[in-house]
């Protein structure tokens, strides 16, 4: 007999049907178990009345026992999902210990748990729909004619600046953990031209917040060839096709995790561009301070989405509060062509940070010692720029970040299966 899968019970009304899965819950009477088991698809109950084979079983099994069942599907209103399964044989797999996670635990304890606490609904919900944003990038990149090429996990240089990088001894020599494919993609872009990438960056993040981690994905691209009106133009397709694409399957578990899908309906290109000169004027409208160069804080980004409803850009940011490596913007040199996209709501915030890449050798140069980076340590990435530059601009989506906004959860450690912060490397 093949196994059904949860999801499908209601095709299956009146049939025999295998189920594989684990105890969610259950209760039980004298002569009667009523077991509620889930499996990735879905929970359904399933009813173990005394003379079934297995039923002793049934009756003392604890949660998170491995199960395989066989039964008989009747629709029944009063169940859960509206189906309830008469069990004709109850046969325990693995029987499971006390399950450590009781109801109410701390968000501290269900850490500790975490390798046992994947199981849970809410987790379970997150992950299917990461999957699926994952691949709505691969599939918008691929359809766009992009190649997928891998860069260096571990590296020699900063892209993002010192102070969030992670060393790490090499063979007697320093290197870092990567916080960017970006300089490597620039030189693969001479070759493929349009490119992309979806892998861990790491980030020696002090600061706790409800948007930041020490490990996250990131999904890259650069292109050669373009101007950063174009890059802006990816972006927004990006974001548009992830969002439609989640809310096409997913849109019953997005309800059920507290999602505003009727927000997410209008996520659709083009996202408004908003220079930075222009958030300063309106954050000056709601009575909050702002000075040349300041970074926009979480705070101020969450007031802003009274005055924006869906991701917007927010460009030509300060020069010298930016990194060595963006295009100086010829109509105004105090800024670069650059933009954050930004998402509304509470649990959004910066989801992409991208933009056109400088040219000049000499600039880069100046904005490294400014920085106060030793430039020596640049030697390849300059040649780039010496041998046949061209236009070219890029950017980088956290992919913990668009889950988070998409499924609307409180903290990002929830859209990571196993979350590295600074205070937790365990499990
Ligand atoms: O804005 P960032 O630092 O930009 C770059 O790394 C560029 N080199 C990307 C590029 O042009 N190829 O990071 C890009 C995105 C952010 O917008 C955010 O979504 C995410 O990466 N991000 C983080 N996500 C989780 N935890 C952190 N500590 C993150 N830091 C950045
Ligand atoms: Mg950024």
């Amino acid at each position: 007999m093949e196994r059904t899968i949860i999801a499908d019970i209601g095709k299956n009304t009146g049939k025999e049907v295998l189920l594989k899965g684990w105890i969610y819950r259950t209760r039980s009477g004298k002569d009667i178990s009523f077991v509620v088991m889930r499996d990735y698809s879905g929970i359904v109950q399933c009813v173990v009345k005394e003379g079934v084979k297995g039923f002793s079983d049934a009756q003392k099994a604890l949660i998170e026992s491995s199960v395989e069942l066989k039964g008989k599907v009747k629709k029944d209103e009063r169940a859960p999902g509206g189906y309830e399964v008469q069990v004709t044989d109850f046969n325990v797999v693995g029987f499971a210990e006390d399950f450590p996670i009781k109801a109410q635990q701390s968000p501290e304890l269900l850490l500790d748990w975490r390798h046992l606490w994947v199981r849970s609904q809410k987790l379970n919900k997150i992950f299917r729909i990461r999957s699926t944003i994952l691949g709505a990038i691969d599939e918008y990149f691929r359809k766009q004619g992009f190649f997928e090429i891998q860069s260096p996990s571990i590296t020699t240089m900063a892209c993002e600046g010192g102070s969030t990088l992670f060393e790490m001894k090499y063979f007697g020599q320093k290197a870092y953990l990567t916080q960017s494919w970006q300089l490597h993609a620039e030189a693969l872009a001479s070759s493929l031209e349009k490119i992309y990438c979806i892998a861990p960056s790491f980030r020696s993040e002090k600061s706790r917040t409800r948007h930041h981690l020490a490990e996250y994905w990131h999904a890259e691209a650069e292109v050669a060839w373009i101007d950063h009106e174009g890059s802006l133009k990816i972006q927004e397709g990006l974001v548009s096709h992830v969002v439609q694409t989640c809310l096409k399957k997913h849109k019953k578990e997005l309800q059920n995790l507290g999602a505003d899908v009727k927000m997410l309906e209008k996520v659709k290109v083009p996202f408004e561009r908003v220079p930075y000169e222009k958030v300063m004027e309106l954050m000056k409208k709601k009575g909050v301070k702002m000075k040349w160069g300041d970074d926009v804080t979480d705070l101020q980004l969450r007031s802003l989405s009274e005055d924006f409803k869906k991701p917007y850009f927010i460009t030509d940011w300060p020069k010298d509060s930016k990194p060595f490596y963006m295009l100086e913007n010829p109509k105004s040199p105090k800024t670069v062509l650059n933009a954050d996209l930004i998402a509304p709501g509470d649990s959004g915030g910066e989801l992409i940070g991208g933009s056109a890449r400088e040219t000049d050798p000499k600039k880069i140069l100046a904005s490294l010692k400014r920085e106060g980076t030793d430039p020596s340590n640049y030697g390849w990435y300059m040649d780039v720029r010496r041998f046949g530059s061209v236009p070219h601009a890029g950017f980088g989506m956290g992919v913990e970040r668009l889950t988070q906004w998409i499924c609307n959860v409180d903290h990002i450690r929830d859209c990571i299966a196993f979350p590295r912060t600074i205070s937790r490397v365990y499990p």
